[in-house]
């Protein structure tokens, strides 16, 4: 997600220096203008606003120095942006850290997968102090086509748990729904071109309907991206005492579909889950193995395909 996300703010002419762990991965945004740091130390040095879009909370922490006295030197006359997606506790908890040390910081997730970032169309949704929000919001432009001011810290991870509540579920049910008309022999063309003429048609259903009748799970959005998110909204609805039992189902599901070897592919490889639970119903008939059609899995944790990894951790400017 940092690299797209870099290359529209380098395009649209914000003064860029960039970061990230690997360093041929800034390549890309050299070329487009941007100016490379050799440390992350570096680009607190030459920069008044962070932007970070890493992947946990560890590694937002190991490129802030926190919990060592660097950690202040950091943050503090800065505004830190964290735009990737972690628990809102997590989010509270670094809030209060940065503004303890004289920093500004502001919480940016955003929703919208690969291809909205290569289009500079993600939808952010920014919760901070008043002054980080007034200095954040213009940089958020060139990489979003809408930006929504959700209030204090962690809002607007709520928000955006909230909303892949509704992405996983809808997700899960065009493949389920996917899986039904598959296994009844329906003519998937036919039965796809019905979801997209109906009133269940979506960004997301035209997206992944091709994906599936393709059989095509290179990923926009990562199994075990999906899996973290299923894990941040179920603790986040276990601590309020709220039930989420479609979400609590998808997890099942995905859960499933790692342990099957499908960690590194997109979400709508979900089907094999599905495809799985099948055979099992099968085999309970006492009904011959049904295989499925490219069993071949790929991706196990640690060997996703270099191709969906993000180019750039920290971007500044
Ligand atoms: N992919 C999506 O569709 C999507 C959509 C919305 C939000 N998000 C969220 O956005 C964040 C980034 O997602 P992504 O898909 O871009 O993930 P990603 O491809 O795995 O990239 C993660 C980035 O974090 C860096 N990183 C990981 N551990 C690090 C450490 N210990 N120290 C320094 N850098 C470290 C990686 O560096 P290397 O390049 O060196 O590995 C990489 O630049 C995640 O929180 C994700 O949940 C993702």
């Amino acid at each position: 997600m940092g690299r797209p996300m870099a290359l529209n703010l380098a395009r649209a002419g914000v003064p860029l220096v960039v970061w990230n762990r690997t360093p041929a991965r800034c390549e890309p945004l050299r070329a487009a203008g941007a100016s490379v740091a050799a440390d992350p130390a570096e680009v607190f040095d030459r920069c008044r606003t962070v932007l970070l879009m890493l992947a946990d909370g560890a590694a937002i922490d190991a490129v802030l120095g926190r919990g060592t006295p660097g950690f202040a030197a950091r943050v503090a006359g800065r505004v830190i942006v964290h735009m990737g997606t972690t628990s809102p506790e997590y989010s509270r908890e670094l809030a209060a850290d940065i503004r303890a040390a004289g920093g500004g910081y502001a919480e940016a997730p955003v929703s919208g997968s690969r291809v909205p970032a290569e289009q500079g169309r993600l939808v952010a949704m920014l919760a901070g102090d008043e002054g980080a929000v007034a200095a954040v919001r213009p940089l958020l432009a060139p990489m979003c086509h809408e930006v929504f001011v959700c209030g204090a810290v962690p809002e607007a991870l709520l928000t955006k748990l909230a909303v892949n509540i509704f992405l996983i579920t809808t997700v899960t049910g065009l493949v389920e729904a996917f899986h039904f008309a598959e296994r009844h022999g329906l003519d998937l063309d036919r039965f796809l071109a019905v979801v997209d003429a109906g009133p269940m048609a979506s960004g997301v259903s035209r997206m992944k309907a091709p994906k599936l009748k393709d059989h095509d799970f290179a990923v926009q959005a990562g199994v075990w991206d999906v899996l973290k998110n299923n894990e941040l909204i179920a603790s986040a609805a276990r601590r309020a005492a709220v039930a989420s039992p479609l979400l609590d189902v998808c997890h099942a599901l995905f859960a499933q579909t790692a342990r099957l070897g499908h960690g590194g592919e997109d979400m709508v490889a979900v089907l094999r889950a599905v495809e799985a639970r099948t055979r099992a119903e099968g085999e309970a008939r006492g009904e011959p193995r049904d295989e499925p059609r490219d069993p071949a899995p790929t991706g196990a944790r640690g060997e996703e395909p270099a191709e969906s990894r993000a180019a750039t951790g920290t971007v500044a400017s």
